[in-house]
């Protein structure tokens, strides 16, 4: 197992389908720039053709430093006839340390059911890396007042056996706020995180209690200082505003420092 170091607040950049091989070096060589002093622990994860060049790059100018390789989405096998598929064997080979699962994205375009979400957690941490399991509700059920209780079913079903003994960070992003502009309310968001804190805890007994839980939806520099500071908020998940290494710095920026 990959020892993580202290990650409290966690700060992750999905990058989704978008960069170049270009515009991914320009980011990382001034994200580096940008994050070395103190302050949270950073991840950021490429779409898959630009994991290796981001690799290079953080190990020729920042071996060890606090920005992190991951992944967005990973097969459940480490190699083998799956076309098209990215395996777990490539994502520990390039030095991936943990791996997105589950986003809406992929539950929603890509037919992933909370069975193959939670197989899928289960393979990324017996390979030694951290699952970012991602839950989240629609609008239909926002509006008629069912999120709290879709999510924690989607948090049951997907959560991994090996969870209790294994680094797995949790990511609540409503799929009505994923790049639409809107956010629930900081109350919102502290009360469905103490739900899934609650839920956790539920399952994996005192381990419920140490899984940082991240938010994602429209986290931008404008907003972030204040869901940061929201309880239960152990970090965010951040899409479109990571595309700007100027973005991304500025939320890493807005995290409150070490308790
Ligand atoms: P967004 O995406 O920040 O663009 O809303 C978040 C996500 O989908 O992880």
């Amino acid at each position: 197992m990959t020892a993580i170091p202290d990650i409290d607040p966690l700060i992750v950049g999905n990058w989704k389908m978008n960069m170049t091989r270009r515009t991914a070096e320009a980011w990382i060589d001034a994200v580096l720039d940008g994050l070395a002093g103190p302050g949270p622990r950073c991840v950021v994860c490429p779409p898959a053709p630009l994991l290796w060049p981001v690799a290079d790059r953080l190990r020729t100018h920042a071996p060890g430093g606090r920005l992190d390789l991951g992944a967005q989405d990973s097969h459940r096998a480490a190699t083998g006839a799956h076309t098209g598929d990215t395996g777990l064997g490539h994502l520990g080979d390039v030095g991936c340390r943990r791996v997105i699962l589950g986003h809406s994205e992929r539950r929603a375009g890509g037919g992933e059911t909370d069975d193959i979400v939670r197989t899928k957690a289960d393979a990324v941490l017996a390979a030694g890396m951290a699952p970012i399991l991602c839950v989240g509700e629609d609008l239909a059920a926002r509006d008629t007042g069912r999120a709290e209780t879709v999510v924690a079913a989607q948090l049951r079903a997907s959560l991994p056996a090996a969870a209790a003994a294994g680094d797995i960070v949790l990511a609540y992003e409503p799929v009505w706020a994923i790049g639409t502009g809107r956010t629930p309310t900081t109350d919102d968001i502290a009360a469905m995180h103490r739900r899934l804190r609650a839920a956790l805890s539920d399952q994996l007994g005192p381990a419920g209690g140490r899984v940082p839980i991240l938010y994602g939806g429209s986290v931008t520099p404008d907003n972030a200082g204040e869901i940061l500071r929201t309880p239960e908020v152990g970090g965010v998940l951040v899409g479109g505003a990571s595309l700007s290494a100027d973005g991304f710095l500025a939320i890493a920026a807005a995290a409150p420092g070490p308790a």
